[in-house]
């Protein structure tokens, strides 16, 4: 076990750049088991969601070539099953990704129920809506999700909550599919629009991704291809906040600015002063505190919830009382515990959080809950009076390349550490 050890009070200075984007990765890599031909991956982030989709597709007979630390070919012409147990589901979210991919390559898939951060009820009636309005049988057997199809055939489908994994799993299932499917009310992410523009450098025919309405034109082949994945919208917004909480000023480098549009937006608001460029942004905070605000996290192009606890994080600080609404899931601020235990002052009630923002966060031994809440510790631990020691870093590395040495490198004072395994302290005695 390994837990990250911060000396907070170090402004950020300097340059960073951004990894290729988790939640594209996760869609795009499972998407290759549709292709007739090598797919070759570049600018693939080096986190351990990733490395567990790929060693999926490996487990199903793909063979994985690492050229080098962010690309790989994979040559899925093997891959013989359709089936996926817990163990290799349970860890994350993503995996339910091979039910579309599965069905579109076999028309058929057996996948058990996906894990990932626990933010309250992760349902997938959505994405099964659309695997049955294209003709699959799916039913839940043995804790399992079997979905059957003798012909998937393009359909009309609207969503009833706009859902970026029910939009990824139907157009993976679809684009092989006979005829037109339309999803309506489907999600806007950058990821669903790299995930359109690999499969159709494949040879598929999907338009619209990127609006409410995206058309899949059902082909009979994909072939092998090239492709550069996003940076990583959320790891960039990340560094952002880190900067402004510090009163540094960072390049952030290697990404889309017009995917930031709401971050840089908001942290405008909040007093952060912005240069764009065509591929970098430079950020600081000449201010003593940010200001507070009012925020809403919402699907693309709102402000997204995967930067939520980040933002709220940075609002602890701030000269005056913010209030956050979560938009897109029950049970968001479970974190909040935590950041109370470093002196913030927060009140949350279901969705909503009133944050009075203090002079000073103080250190404390916390541990992560999920993801996005582990990047919002390392946020505090940056400002924080004295030495922080955080726990559960696993969920940080699911989604933050290096985030140790790219901080460093900014001026932070911070290092990983191996601790020992409390279980095994346990039994020896
Ligand atoms: N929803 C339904 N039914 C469904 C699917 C979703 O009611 O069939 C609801 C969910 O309960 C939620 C809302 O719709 O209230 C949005 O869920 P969505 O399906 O969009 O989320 P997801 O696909 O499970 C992805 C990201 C999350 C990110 C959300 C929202 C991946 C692998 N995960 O999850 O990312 O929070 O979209 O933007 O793309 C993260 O990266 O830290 C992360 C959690």
């Amino acid at each position: 076990m390994e837990k990250i050890i911060i000396n907070g009070g170090h402004r950020l200075c300097g340059e960073v750049t951004i990894s290729g984007a988790k939640n594209a990765a996760v869609a795009i890599i499972p998407a290759v088991m549709l292709s007739d031909g090598i797919c070759r991956i570049e600018n693939i982030p080096c986190i351990s969601d990733v490395s567990a989709i790929i060693r999926i597709l490996y487990d199903l007979g793909a063979n994985i070539k690492v050229i080098d630390k962010s690309t790989v070919e994979i040559d899925p012409a093997h891959i013989n099953s359709f089936v996926l147990s817990s163990s290799m589901t349970s860890g994350m979210r993503a995996s339910s990704y091979f039910i579309g991919a599965m069905l579109g390559r076999f028309k058929k898939a057996r996948v058990a129920p996906p894990g990932g951060c626990d933010f309250g009820v992760r349902p997938i009636d959505q994405h099964i809506k659309g695997f049955e309005a294209l003709g699959a049988k799916v039913i839940i057997d043995n804790g399992m999700v079997d979905a059957r199809a003798e012909t998937l055939t393009g359909s009309s489908i609207y969503l009833d909550k706009v859902s970026v994994g029910a939009t990824v799993n139907i157009m993976l299932a679809a684009v092989k599919a006979v005829g037109l499917t339309i999803i309506e009310n489907a999600a806007k992410e950058p990821h669903i629009v790299d995930l359109a523009n690999f499969l159709n450098s494949m040879g598929a025919n999907i338009m619209g991704a990127g609006t409410d309405v995206i058309k899949i034109r059902g082909v009979k082949t994909l072939h092998g291809t090239t492709y550069s994945i996003i940076p990583d919208q959320i790891e960039a917004g990340t560094y952002m906040v880190a900067a402004v909480a510090t009163r540094g000023s960072v390049l952030i480098k290697n990404i889309i600015p017009k995917h930031l549009e709401s971050i840089s937006a908001k942290l405008t608001e909040i007093g952060a002063e912005i240069e764009e460029y065509d591929d970098s942004i430079l950020i600081s905070l000449n201010l003593k505190h940010p200001r507070p605000c009012s925020l809403l996290t919402m699907p693309h192009p709102g402000f997204p919830t995967d930067m939520q606890p980040q933002i709220t994080t940075l609002l602890a600080i701030a000269d005056g009382v913010s209030t956050v609404t979560e938009g897109v899931w029950d049970n968001r601020f479970r974190y909040v515990d935590q950041l109370t235990l470093m002196g913030a002052k927060m009140k949350v009630d279901g969705r909503f959080a009133v944050i009075t923002g203090v002079d000073k966060l103080s250190s404390a031994p916390v541990h992560a809950t999920d993801l996005r809440a582990g990047a919002a510790l390392v946020i505090a631990a940056l400002v924080a009076n004295g030495t922080t020691e955080i726990d559960n870093i696993e969920y940080i590395d699911r989604g933050y390349e290096n985030i140790v040495e790219k901080l460093n490198a900014l001026g932070a004072d911070i290092k990983r550490v191996r601790t020992a395994d409390p279980n095994l302290r346990k039994t020896a005695l």
